[in-house]
């Protein structure tokens, strides 16, 4: 499996094909309703499996402060379950640190609520409900310290499975709301 932010408009349109599929397809949400205004500041990043097929994605933007958020998690269905939202996550997380942010907040739907609290997410209530149907929850991570170390960062930065492409840094948009996922 192959980590790295989408290099050119065909990449991103399959990136944004396969979120719109995993979150908005199945409540019949047209196609362009998968993006928000934060898309052009943030991190995006996708994984590849040995295909060549992009089977992940997801999304860092930076907030107010020294906060981020993660939006946008979507694993093909078929591929769920195998390790890949974990290995996204991780790497967005380590982009959050590498950008000197200090702790994430998201909106997780229910279903994944056991998936972000093994990765050491705190849950803090209920947030919005998405599309009137699907009830949403606010989570953080603080991430100094867990994921700061030179070690972790090193390790990071040999994998010959993680590719790192440049990316420009995102400008400080937004601030902790209710964005759903
Ligand atoms: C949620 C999602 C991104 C997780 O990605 P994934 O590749 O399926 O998850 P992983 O295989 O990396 O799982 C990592 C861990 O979380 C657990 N996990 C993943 N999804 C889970 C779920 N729905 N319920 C309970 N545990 C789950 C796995 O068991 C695994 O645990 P382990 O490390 O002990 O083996 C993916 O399943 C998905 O796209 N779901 C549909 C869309 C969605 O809900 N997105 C999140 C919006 S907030």
């Amino acid at each position: 499996m192959i980590i790295r932010s989408p290099a050119d408009d065909s990449e991103f349109e399959t990136y944004y094909a396969l979120r719109w599929k995993v979150l908005r397809a199945p409540w019949n949400q047209p196609p362009g309703s998968e993006k928000d205004e934060f898309e052009g500041n943030a991190i995006h990043l996708a994984a590849w499996n040995n295909s060549g097929k992009m089977v992940g994605v997801g999304r860092l933007h930076r907030m107010a402060g020294r906060q981020g958020q993660i939006r946008y998690m979507a694993v093909e269905p078929v591929a769920q379950g195998r390790g890949i939202g974990k290995a996204l996550l991780e790497e967005l997380e380590l982009r959050a640190v590498q950008e000197g942010l200090i702790e994430i907040y998201l909106n997780a739907r229910e279903e994944a609520l056991q998936f972000y609290t093994d990765s050491g997410y705190e849950l803090l209530g209920p947030a919005h409900l998405l599309f009137g149907a699907i009830p949403h929850f606010r989570m953080r991570k603080g991430i100094v310290g867990r994921l700061g170390s030179g070690a972790k960062l090193a390790r990071c930065r040999d994998s010959p499975r993680v590719t790192h492409a440049p990316y420009r840094a995102p400008e400080i948009v937004g601030r902790p709301g209710q964005a759903p996922s």
